[in-house]
Order: C-alpha cells, then sequence, then structure tokens
C-alpha cells in the first residue's frame, strides 16, 4: 500500500523556506553543508561534538551482539548492578546512584525536581540547562561568567541562589572550557545551604580534565550538592544514551520517583559494568588528553586566534579580527573541511565565538595546517 502523498517529503519543493536553521548542538554535519549550499558529500571532519576521540572501546561490537539475547526481557527497573558499578567506581553507596538515559535525561530530572519554581543558571553553557526548566515552568535568571577568562562571579551567584530553589553550573564548563575551582564551588554550597537552594554541577566533562578534580567527596556534607556525569561522552557512545546523576540518598530517592520507568534501555544498563571495568581506555585518555591538549591549545593560540585557556576536551575561541569576524570564518573553515561548532544559541556569545573540540593527534595537525594555509594566503 502506497503512503499518503501528504506524507512524503517533496524533493522537488523549491527551496522557498530559507537555508536550514542552525543546529542546536554539535555534530550535525548535515545541515549546516545545507545551510551553506555545500553538497552533501563535501568532506568535513567534525570539530563540533565534543566526544571521546579514542571512540568507542574495541570490544563493544561483539559485546553488543552478543547482548542482543536480552532484547526479549525488560531491564531490572532499579538498575541494581549498574549503580552498584557506579557506586563502586566513584565511592558512594548505590542509593546515591541514579541512572539516566545520557546526562539529557539527569538534567530534566534535576529541573524537574523545583518544577515552577526558580532557576538560576552560570552562563553561556550548555543550553539544556534552560530548556529543562522552561519545560518545568521554572523562571529563569542568568548569572554571567565575566571578564575575558568567563569567571565565576561569586557575589553575584550567591545573591541569584538567596532568590532560587536551584542553580545550575557546569565544570568544566561547555562551551568554554574553565572550570570552577573546588573551594569556589564549596564556599557556594555553603551559601545555598543557608538560603535552601540546591546546587546542580554538570561534570559531563570531568573524565577529561588533569588532576583529580570530581567533586564527589562533597556529597558527605552536603545535602544539597547533585552531579550529573554522562557516560556517552567519556566513551563516545552518544547513540546510547547514558549517564547518571549523584546525590545524597534522599534526594537520589526523590528524583528517581520523578523518572519515567525503564529510561535507560537494556544495552546502556548491561554495559556500566564492563566500561567501568577498562581501566586501560580510561588510562590511554587521560595519557591522550594531557599531551594532546595543551599542544592543540598552543597550536590555535599561535595561528593568531584568542583562546579561551581551558580545562576541557574543546576550546572556545575567536580570530583575532573580532567577533564580527566570526561568522565569516566559520564558513570558511566549511568549505576547507572543517566544522566548528557555532555559538549563536548560548546566551553571551550570540555567534562571536567558535568553539572546536580536541579530536585524534592526526586530525588536529589536519586543522593546524588548514589553519597555517590561511594565514598564509
Ligand atoms: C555539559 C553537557 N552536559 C550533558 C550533555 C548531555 O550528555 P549526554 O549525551 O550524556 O546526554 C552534554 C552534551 O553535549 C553537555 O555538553
Amino acid at each position: 500500500m502506497s503512503r499518503p502523498e501528504t506524507n512524503r517529503p517533496d524533493a522537488s519543493a523549491p527551496r522557498s523556506f530559507g537555508p536550514a536553521r542552525w543546529p542546536e548542538h554539535g555534530g550535525q554535519v548535515a545541515p549546516l553543508l545545507e545551510r551553506f549550499g555545500l553538497p552533501a558529500d563535501h568532506a568535513v571532519m567534525d570539530f563540533s561534538a565534543n566526544l571521546n576521540p579514542l571512540g568507542p572501546p574495541a570490544w563493544l561490537n561483539t559485546w553488543l551482539a552478543e547482548a542482543m539475547e536480552g532484547l526479549g526481557r525488560y531491564p531490572d527497573p532499579h538498575y541494581g548492578e549498574a549503580r552498584r558499578a557506579i557506586a563502586e567506581h566513584e565511592g558512594v553507596t548505590p542509593e546515591q546512584v541514579l541512572l539516566t538515559n545520557g546526562g539529557a535525561e539527569a538534567i530534566f530530572l534535576a529541573a524537574a525536581r523545583h518544577a515552577g519554581g526558580r532557576a538560576a543558571i552560570v552562563q553561556p553553557t550548555f543550553t539544556e540547562y534552560a530548556r529543562a526548566c522552561r519545560h518545568y515552568g521554572l523562571d529563569v535568571e542568568g548569572v554571567a561568567l565575566g571578564g575575558e577568562r568567563f569567571e565565576l562571579d561569586e557575589a553575584a551567584t550567591v545573591a541569584a541562589m538567596s532568590r532560587c530553589d536551584v542553580l545550575f553550573v557546569c565544570r568544566p564548563n561547555n562551551p568554554t572550557g574553565t572550570l570552577v575551582p573546588q573551594d569556589r564551588v564549596e564556599t557556594m554550597l555553603a551559601a545555598a545551604q543557608q538560603h535552601g537552594c540546591h546546587l546542580v554541577v554538570d561534570e559531563a566533562f570531568i573524565d577529561f580534565v588533569t588532576g583529580d578534580e570530581r567533586l564527589t567527596p562533597l556529597l558527605a556534607r552536603y545535602p544539597n550538592l547533585i552531579l550529573l556525569r554522562s557516560l556517552t561522552k567519556r566513551y563516545a557512545v552518544p547513540g546510547l544514551r547514558l549517564g547518571y546523576l549523584l546525590g545524597n540518598a534522599a534526594s537520589v530517592s526523590r528524583l528517581a520517583s520523578l523518572q519515567m520507568p525503564w529510561s535507560v534501555n537494556h544495552f546502556a544498563a548491561e554495559l556500566v559494568a564492563p566500561l567501568l571495568a577498562d581501566g586501560d581506555y580510561l588510562a590511554r585518555t587521560r595519557r591522550w588528553f594531557g599531551t594532546e591538549q595543551p599542544r592543540l591549545q598552543l597550536g590555535l593560540a599561535s595561528a593568531g586566534l584568542k583562546v579561551v585557556p581551558s580545562r576541557a576536551n574543546f576550546f572556545l575561541l575567536q580570530p583575532a579580527a573580532g567577533p564580527d569576524a566570526t561568522g565569516a570564518l566559520f564558513e570558511a573553515w566549511l568549505q576547507a573541511g572543517i566544522l566548528a561548532r557555532h555559538t549563536r544559541n548560548f546566551p553571551g556569545l550570540d555567534g562571536g565565538w567558535l568553539r572546536l573540540a580536541l579530536r585524534s593527534r592526526d586530525d588536529n595537525d589536519r586543522l593546524l595546517a588548514v589553519l597555517d594555509a590561511r594565514r598564509s594566503t
């Protein structure tokens, strides 16, 4: 039976709707090629998505094939084994762990917990905090990171917390790559406690940071702290959707009551323990990051770009000619096969900056060669 005419995409329709919209996230090559009138097979290296460039662990394909037999069963609704594995990895109890459908679900649950209330968001930052807050009817105010290095304004943050039920901070922050120091977080937590405000710290990229910067030990002292993590970033498996949140047992139980049943699928849930047990993968990730991150940071600065000093696996940058030259640079790079992440939907950046992710050494070399060639033309 043929499908009704109205459901078919009309390939012959005139392109009267204007160019494709700017995508809201990185990793969206096709709409950007279309927007700039480039052919769909234009060769592009995607520096816009900030995943682990080592790619998924090598054993994953075989593992997934073997896990197929579980398709006919419901996952354990409490994800006991996965939570135990995470608890052991993090040094907390399983009651302090909630497994989520990517870091994204963790963000939406953290917002749902305060539905109808007031939130503050330290920004420019990942746009899903604002979207989650709007979705659950929270009033949102932004707290701006200030100056050339996008530093936290402690007084403004504490003032915002006195008016809000929850404050969202990303650490290291997407897209600036900056990291609020631990002692600052503690000051904020103490102030938040006084005002009855919860602090949600998204540590989706913390595994890429050199040194032990995790805030997990603070959970024992601050019941108002929630930490969010993304396994999809760490293991380069965004298609699987896998993340978790940590908090005190009472908060986690409250957040669990807001979660959809079986929110995490069988494959993702079963994968948690073997992923966390693959210490070699994490060690290789750290070795690669420790040498490649400073090398690329230096290379970008040497190419004449203004680069925000980053602790993460991505860099926020601007052409020396300033924010008005950023649009042209984005297009020129795309023509040359380099896809950067635009910043049009980050309040406070408004398209005046670009974000580049760290990739493999070879890819990073090719990027630097393109930048070099453009300088000498
Ligand atoms: C800061 C931050 N948190 C969370 C996420 C979502 O991660 P996940 O793919 O695990 O849902 C992203 C994705 O880009 C992110 O940048």
